[in-house]
């Protein structure tokens, strides 16, 4: 069976809702610089888009982690493959991410990125799958919360696919 895509979160809808959460941190970090760091790759769309929402000023990094798995889980293994370019010692944090699922990922970058001493540390999400939380994870900003369905789209992959979607949906006919 061929795979389609079903729409979960339509482009309209997700760009209306990323339009509040940058007005939303505009306001809670009025006065001061947002350092946004992207966890590559899936989070670099929602970055950019929520980015260009944020009236203070920002700057922006970007680290990847790969979690050892198979294509849709993850396996709470995390791996550093490329680290960030500049130290946020003293900066405020906002770490920019596609979607938290088990919460392994982030468990794990936040104690890393803590033992770096920034200023602060907040976490903003598209997508949040509460459901399958293994770790506790606090969120800060959360675009959707969703079902515990395998999703693609706006920077999400399967195996590699679809990140360029301009929304967000559900593949189906995926033996
Ligand atoms: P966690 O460590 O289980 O929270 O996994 C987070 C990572 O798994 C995300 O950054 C994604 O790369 C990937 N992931 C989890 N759920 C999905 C999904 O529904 N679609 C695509 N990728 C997902
Ligand atoms: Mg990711």
């Amino acid at each position: 069976m061929a795979e389609t895509i079903k729409v979960l979160v339509s482009e309209e809808e997700v760009n209306e809702r990323i339009k509040t959460l940058g007005k939303q941190i505009s306001e809670n970090y009025a006065g001061k610089q947002i350092h946004m760091i992207c966890v590559l790759k899936g989070g670099v769309f929602f970055m950019c888009e929520l980015a260009k929402r944020i009236s203070v000023p920002v700057s922006l990094d970007f680290m990847c982690v790969s979690s050892y798995g198979d294509a849709t889980t993850s396996s709470g293994v995390v791996r550093i493959a490329k680290d960030l370019d500049e130290s946020i010692e003293g900066k405020d944090v906002l770490i920019v991410e596609d979607i938290i699922d088990s919460g392994r990922t982030l468990y794990y970058l936040i104690d890393v990125l803590k033992k770096r001493n920034p200023k602060s540390i907040q976490l903003c999400t598209l997508l949040d799958k509460p459901e399958r939380r293994e770790r506790d994870v606090k969120v800060d900003y959360v675009g959707f919360e969703i079902p515990d369905e395998f999703v693609v789209g706006y920077g999400l992959d399967y195996a590699q696919k679809y990140r360029n979607l301009p929304y967000i949906g559900v593949v189906e006919g995926v033996e």
